[in-house]
């Protein structure tokens, strides 16, 4: 374990004292008279004009999100540096002095350009170990690109580097990205490449992958797979209803997965899905995917059929020898064009999307403006509560990503092809953020600090985290790693929640400051080797998160 430690904020002794009597009594006396309304979370607009659609985007761990479009889509409103221009093919503008990448900064609320050569379009990406996004793939001059965004701090000038010397082995576009345990990070499917292929590459690829081709259908249900990596090594995928376990290393199908009731939930039909939290207090044993939302078949071929989106979610005990579907809970409204959030407190938020029609330029209406918060630990068919809607339509081409103080980082909706503002559905160029329930001031009193941290964390090596509380911790808190997902085209990809083992905790100055003893992950195919951002939940309200390297 590294012993370089980071030391954020101890309180003073005295004020410490001063506060925790004051606050005890306000809470004696405050509580029991005003019993707080349930909190539904908060909207706020974050920045006006981003300068770009935004069709993917990932958290960096310098707290900033990188946001990118497509190349060939014309002048977008912000410009390049000064005299930094771009020629290309692209049908719209061969002579291009505009960005269609930029990285925001949530503190000064701005956005810096960046400079793509090629064209991203519907691609995918993940972070490597080193902390680096890799991004691969689009279309036209991009369907074979691998780029690389090495993060700075948000002042920094960090910028896209794009390989010259290596490729893709195969086209991709609508292609899901996976981190592995080893470092390398796996690539599957995408329009007609019913292949997977490996960053680095392996020496035979890209090698056959017989799934998607039976999972293809007539609006080839099968694109942006969903990834899971599974604690035990092999990979969970999921196309269109169908789902398996897979086994890369070795290139088999360890086991088929019954198929999913009702619609089908890939792209263009716009559903999601996520693994839910791996927790410590079960060694890691239990894993369950969850599936949400999706689009009628159909929807995509007839698309002005506008027809109504799935409100239906699936859970599985993946680590069952048998393992069903089980279909309890039924979101309060259809959604299709749905993310699906792992929150630090371990629920689900399902945010974005239409209520109507399918993934496509101009393929959907009716918006679903309102958050859906999944209780993960409810009882089965109680685990649905409808948040605070927020007014901007957010659909095809939107992304969601959580950021380090909880909130959720909202851009993007284009479904045009082109930027068109005067229709009803127009490109959006507005960056929002939604603060769920538990970021409300009513909440301020549980809400733990995470004084100091490693910022390097090893396998299986217990290591201490000091968290303070303003009033009281009802015992230690949780210690939650969250893993930070590319997102695009309504799945995170390589999105994970590791609630590690707390073997221990002291409480060092009246219950106010706890001394934590976690232990990391035992093995990269738990988590595998990255930055994370680590977040103390105390009573179900998060700290905000400090990022931590896991690593061998
Ligand atoms: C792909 O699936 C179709 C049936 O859907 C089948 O006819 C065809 O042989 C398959 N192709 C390969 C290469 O397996
Ligand atoms: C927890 O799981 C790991 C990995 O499967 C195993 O090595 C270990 O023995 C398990 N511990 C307990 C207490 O079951």
């Amino acid at each position: 374990m590294s012993q370089r430690m980071r030391l954020m904020w101890i309180p003073n002794q005295q004020w410490r004292w001063m506060r925790t009597a004051a606050t005890l009594v306000l809470i004696c006396w405050i509580i029991p008279q005003v019993a707080p309304a349930q909190d539904l979370g908060t909207w706020e607009l974050l920045l006006e004009n981003a300068g770009i659609a935004c069709m993917h985007a990932a958290l960096t761990r310098f707290g900033t999100v990188v946001m990118i479009d497509r190349t060939d889509i014309g002048a977008s409103q912000i410009g390049l540096p000064a005299g930094v221009c771009r020629d290309s093919d692209d049908l719209v503008l061969k002579h291009d002095c505009t960005a269609h990448s930029v990285v925001f900064d949530p503190v000064t609320k701005t956005v810096r350009p960046l400079f793509l050569q090629t064209d991203p379009w519907c691609s995918s990406g993940q972070f490597m170990p080193d902390g680096s996004l890799m991004q691969t793939g689009g279309d036209f001059d991009g369907v074979r690109k691998i780029r690389t965004f090495v993060p700075c701090e948000a002042s920094g000038i960090c910028d896209w580097v794009e390989s010259t010397t290596q490729e893709l082995q195969s086209g991709r576009w609508y292609s899901t990205n996976q981190l592995l345990p080893d470092g390398r990070q796996i690539i599957i499917g995408g329009r007609s490449a019913f292949n997977l292929e490996f960053i680095p590459p392996n020496a035979n690829g890209p090698l056959y992958f017989p799934f998607l081709n039976a999972t293809n259908d007539d609006q080839n249900d099968n694109l942006y797979p969903y990834v899971h990596l599974l604690p035990s090594g092999n990979l969970f995928v999921f196309a269109n209803r169908d789902s398996i376990e897979y086994n890369y290393l070795t290139d088999t199908v360890v086991r088929t997965f019954p198929r999913i009731p009702g619609e089908p939930r890939n792209y263009p039909s716009g559903g999601s899905s996520v693994m839910l939290p791996l927790l410590a207090s079960n060694n890691f044993s239990i894993v369950e995917i969850l599936v949400c939302g999706g689009a009628q078949y159909g929807a995509y071929l007839n698309s002005a059929a506008q027809m109504t989106c799935s409100n239906t979610c699936g859970r599985m005990v993946v680590s069952d020898p048998n393992p069903t579907w089980a279909m309890d809970d039924i979101m309060p409204i259809p959604r299709c064009m749905g993310d699906m959030i792992l929150l630090p407190t371990r629920d689900v938020m399902i945010i974005n999307g239409a209520q109507q029609g399918s993934q496509g330029w101009t393929n959907a209406i009716n918006p679903a403006f309102s958050p859906v918060l999944y209780y993960t630990y409810a009882s089965p068919g109680y685990r649905m509560l409808t948040m605070a809607p927020t007014t901007i339509a957010r659909m095809y081409h939107s992304t969601a990503n959580l950021m380090q103080d909880g909130r959720i980082f909202i851009a993007g909706s284009n479904p045009h092809q082109f930027y068109v503002f005067d229709v009803d559905y127009p490109t959006e160029l507005r960056l929002e953020a939604f603060s769920p329930h538990y970021l409300a001031p009513s909440h301020d009193l549980q809400r733990p600090t995470v004084t100091v941290s490693p910022l390097q964390i090893t396998y299986n090596t217990p290591f201490t985290v000091t968290v303070s509380a303003p009033v009281t911790l009802a015992g230690p808190p949780e210690i939650n790693l969250v893993s930070a997902p590319f997102s695009t085209h309504s799945y995170q990809q390589g999105q994970r929640v590791v609630s590690l083992a707390v073997s221990s905790s002291v409480q060092i100055a009246l219950a106010t400051l706890y001394q934590i003893t976690a232990v990391a992950p035992w093995g990269p195919t738990l988590a595998p080797p990255g930055y994370y951002m680590l977040f103390a939940v105390n009573e179900a309200v998060p700290s905000t998160a400090v990022w931590v390297l896991l690593s061998t």
